[in-house]
């Protein structure tokens, strides 16, 4: 699998995120490309959370496994934790890993959340395990950063809108290269 070992590889990985899409599923995709979709989650959460740069990152990245692996839904999650975790980090990678576990503690713990969800999201979410037993609900919240994981898929759901403006991709260089540098100075 293509791997992403410096911030050059990963601008070019979300680069090419414009056009591209999950897997089409039965009710179509969703209404903005990979690249909007990661942008607009950024910038979601760098509103909700402005110290937080890795969540943020954790945030614009958190879809790649759809393009590393086309149609991979229930594992899309992981297989972008594994690309990025040498290059940004454990904590950018386990934020990453959650966002799929975090959509059905949230449809199975908040009864408005189903409702929230796009069409692709609910067909997605049978794949993906569907509602939790009350032990993975329990699992789930003794897992580091879970909270943080549960803010990014918020923000998730809340990223695609089509046509709404949001800083480029080049705005989130420098962000991105600070969260590199920190992670390889520990
Ligand atoms: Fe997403």
């Amino acid at each position: 699998m293509r791997t992403v070992t410096d911030l050059d590889a990963l601008m070019q990985l979300l680069r090419e995120g414009a056009g591209a899409h999950d897997a089409p599923h039965q009710s179509g995709t969703e209404a903005v490309d990979l690249l909007s979709h990661g942008l607009q989650c950024a910038e979601r959460l760098r509103t909700w959370h402005p110290e937080d740069l890795e969540l943020q990152v954790a945030g614009l990245v958190h879809d790649i496994g759809h393009q590393l692996q086309p149609g991979e839904d229930a594992t899309h999650g992981v297989t972008a934790a594994a690309a990025i975790r040498e290059l940004l980090g454990e904590r950018v990678a386990r934020l990453v890993e959650h966002h799929v576990p975090a959509k059905r503690y949230l449809v199975t713990t908040d009864a408005n959340y189903l409702n929230r969800l796009s069409p692709v999201s609910v067909e997605t979410l049978t794949a993906q395990g569907g509602l939790m037993t009350h032990e993975e609900v329990i699992a789930c919240e003794q897992l580091p950063d879970w909270n943080a994981g549960l803010e990014l898929r918020r923000a998730d759901e809340a990223a695609k809108s089509p046509g709404r403006v949001v800083p480029g991709l080049d705005a989130w260089r420098t962000v991105i290269a600070q969260v590199i540098s920190a992670t390889h100075t520990r």
